[in-house]
């Protein structure tokens, strides 16, 4: 794909066309076309992964796609790594570059962390999840599996539930929802609500309110780890703004309910509900492989 960033830090590193073609590119690798393996021996690229931070989903899907590609896969283990005595990430990543290690998808608690190599790029990087600030990939195999489910964002309302104030899923998630003609409306405790939002974004602290306006449900868990202060509101989360399945039944419009994972059971979802028609967390599990095919193929054919 031509002109695609050496660094993907951002939902908005990549013009509508881009993230248009890397839906196709997923669509066509998950219907078995067009695969782009590497197959030329000599040629197979080096893809690491590096996280700073706990995943299970991401680091694992990226694993798989990219040796479904052909690719070589490295888990850079960061915990027995020079990183331990001191050494510097740009250091690490010039390192891994040097022994021929062609990307690297980084996770890191830091917001922001990865801008500094978008200036002089030692190698190619995904975000794989910056602090409180960006997850592209997600949002993009969000968006993927919202087109597969037949809903196109155009004119469609999204209530995002949740903790959005420390949600970097809800920050790549927006930026590409509202450029592809959505609305958003932000749903949850006054402490888990940005202060302020702007464009077709509104906010409000009622459950039914949301549920009222919307036609597609994306909930998100508390993240108690990027929290600094304490969370009071949590143990009367599930009463006030958790989803089960008799709620859902009770709705006159019946949305679907997306949820990047890893999902609280009994806190923002009921486990009834996560095993019911309702939820479409694990289409978006099977669909993190071709998106994550796609970006990988996008990125090493730069
Ligand atoms: N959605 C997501 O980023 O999940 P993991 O933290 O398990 O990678």
């Amino acid at each position: 794909m031509s002109g695609f960033p050496k660094i993907l830090e951002s939902t908005q590193d990549l013009s509508k066309g881009q993230i248009s073609t890397l839906i196709s590119m997923a669509k066509s690798l998950k219907e078995g076309q067009n695969t782009p393996f590497f197959f030329d021996q000599d040629k197979r690229p080096f893809l690491a992964t590096l996280f700073l931070e706990n995943s299970t989903r991401t680091k694992t899907s990226f694993a798989i796609a990219a040796q479904k590609l052909g690719a070589h896969y490295i888990d850079f283990d960061v915990s027995t790594s020079s990183l331990k005595k001191g050494e510097s990430l740009e250091e690490t990543l010039l390192t891994l570059k040097y022994q021929g290690v062609n990307a690297c998808v980084i996770r890191t608690p830091n917001s922001g962390e990865l801008a500094q190599f978008k200036k002089d790029p030692p190698l190619c990087i995904i975000n794989g999840g910056d602090g409180t600030n960006q997850h592209p990939t997600q949002a993009l195999l969000d968006l993927f599996t919202l087109y597969e489910l037949g809903l196109d964002p155009q004119g469609k309302t999204f209530a995002i539930i949740g903790d959005i104030a420390h949600s970097r899923v809800a920050s790549s998630l927006v930026d590409l929802l509202t450029r592809f003609g959505g609305k958003i409306v932000f749903c949850g405790p006054k402490e888990c609500l940005p202060k302020s939002v702007s464009g077709p974004v509104m906010l409000t602290e009622s459950l039914d309110e949301a549920l009222e306006l919307c036609d597609v449900i994306y909930t998100l868990r508390i993240q108690k780890e990027r929290h600094t202060g304490p969370t009071p509101y949590y143990d009367s989360y599930h009463k006030l703004y958790g989803l089960n399945l008799q709620k859902m039944q009770g709705l006159k419009k019946a949305p679907v309910i997306l949820h990047p994972g890893p999902v609280n059971i009994g806190v923002e979802l009921s486990k009834d509900l996560v095993r019911s028609p309702f939820y479409k967390g694990y289409e978006q599990v099977i669909n993190s492989i071709y998106m994550r095919m796609a970006i990988i193929s996008a990125t090493l054919g730069n």
